[in-house]
């Protein structure tokens, strides 16, 4: 039976040790953008004896003192980004602006000396990520995607099976789900915008189910892309009902499909909702000559797994299903473990998770779904070396 004291997963025990006093130099951090995951990356910083948060911007006039005062910050508040790194000698920065503002403020701070761990997705087009990957090999700083599921257990034993082998030659990879109610607007219209978002579903949550496959099967490179994408639900405004003018300024994808050639004969087929007359659009599953692996839909963004994972394979006497229990809800607090990864990376310098140069391929299909599905046939992904 377990302890009423029993801690949760992820959760801060009380009777923690408390942390070392920090007698070294502390990593100097400033924050780009005050919205609502600039408030997970806060908290993580304010958990770290080794950093200090000592800049903070936001275009929006007084947001970025509210956000200080929120947190008793004793720092710096600027108007804008390239106020703060006017001013600022930063060893780390937070972009946590809109997906449009993404690349300008990554590629700005990495050429203020910098180093950048960039929010999800990566940018918006191909072009910008390819420029922000540029920045970060000629300015010699690192560059990564806040991409939090990397941090769970889940995403490294799937990787873990698919790298071992015992799916024999993986050659089509099924990946993507969604929400049936899940336009994201509960702080205003930054993601639906053109403006501010430039891209919808494809971006905000198909980049999570891209890296959980391309990570697993070790990021082969896109050639083709043909691309679909809707906007029924976020143009309609019954799906807001407290906010019916929200539909007037949608002006993105609620839904996205792709079928996407990979570099080693694998293809990819891939879909993603915001919104849908479904509960999921469906599982993930690597089709192996020797076995397929069957990934229960998730919200995916935590690393978490409502049901096991299975692994099936037709044998002369049936179908053989084989489970391996995943973490339900996860495996610990997957932000901050994103954040003291990027900030060890920094402080040790060694390589960091989630590079800009490996995200760029998940950029590319994203950008290649937009383009095909503007055009209306499929398109050739060309990424430079860099
Ligand atoms: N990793 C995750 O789980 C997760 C969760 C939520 C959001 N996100 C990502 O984080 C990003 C931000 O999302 P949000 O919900 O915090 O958005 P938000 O709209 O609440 O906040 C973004 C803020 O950035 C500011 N901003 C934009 N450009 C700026 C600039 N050049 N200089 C200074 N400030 C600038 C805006 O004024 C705004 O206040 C999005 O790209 C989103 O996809 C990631």
């Amino acid at each position: 039976m377990g302890s009423s004291l029993a801690v949760p997963r992820g959760k801060i025990s009380l009777f923690k040790k408390k942390q070392k006093p920090f007698t070294g130099e502390k990593l100097k951090v400033g924050i780009i953008g005050c919205g609502w995951i600039a408030t997970s990356h806060i908290d993580c910083y304010l958990k770290m004896n080794d950093v200090e948060v000592v800049a903070v911007a936001d275009l929006i006039d007084g947001k970025a003192q509210q956000f200080a005062d929120r947190y008793h910050l004793n720092c710096r508040v600027y108007k804008s980004h390239t106020e703060m790194l006017a001013n600022e000698k930063l060893d780390v920065v937070s972009v946590c602006t809109y997906n449009r503002t993404h690349a300008v403020c990554s590629i700005d701070a990495m050429k203020a000396g910098a180093n950048v761990i960039c929010e999800k997705p990566m940018c918006v087009t191909l072009e910008e990520g390819i420029e922000m990957v540029r920045t970060a090999k000629e300015t010699g700083k690192k560059l990564s995607i806040g991409f939090q599921p990397r941090m769970s257990d889940n995403f490294k034993k799937i990787k873990q099976i698919v790298q071992s082998g015992e799916l024999g030659k993986v050659y089509y990879v099924q990946t993507g789900g969604g929400r049936p109610f899940g336009i994201p607007t509960p702080y205003g219209t930054s993601f639906i915008e053109e403006d501010t978002a430039g891209i919808g579903a494809v971006g905000d949550i198909g980049c999570y189910s891209l890296d959980l496959v391309l990570f697993a099967l070790g990021y082969p490179k896109p050639l083709t892309v043909s691309g679909y994408m809707s906007d029924y639900f976020g143009k309609n405004p019954d799906t807001y009902p407290k906010h019916p003018e929200y539909a007037e300024k949608f002006g993105v994808d609620d839904f996205a499909a792709g079928f996407i050639r990979l570099e080693g004969g694998i293809c990819l087929d891939f879909r993603i909702a915001w919104a849908m007359n479904l509960p999921t659009s469906g599982d993930t599953i690597f089709m192996g000559t020797e076995k397929s692996l069957r990934v229960p839909s998730t919200e995916c963004w935590n690393g978490s797994l409502p049901k096991p994972l299975k692994e099936h394979k037709v044998t002369h006497s049936g179908l053989v299903v084989t489970k391996r229990l995943g973490h339900a809800s996860g495996s610990g607090d997957v932000f901050f473990a994103k954040i003291r990864s990027f900030v060890d990376a920094v402080r040790n310098d060694t390589p960091v998770c989630a590079s800009g140069e490996q995200i760029l391929y998940n950029q590319a299909i994203i950008d290649g779904i937009v383009r095909s599905a503007k055009l209306g046939k499929e398109v050739a992904v060309e990424i430079p070396e860099i």
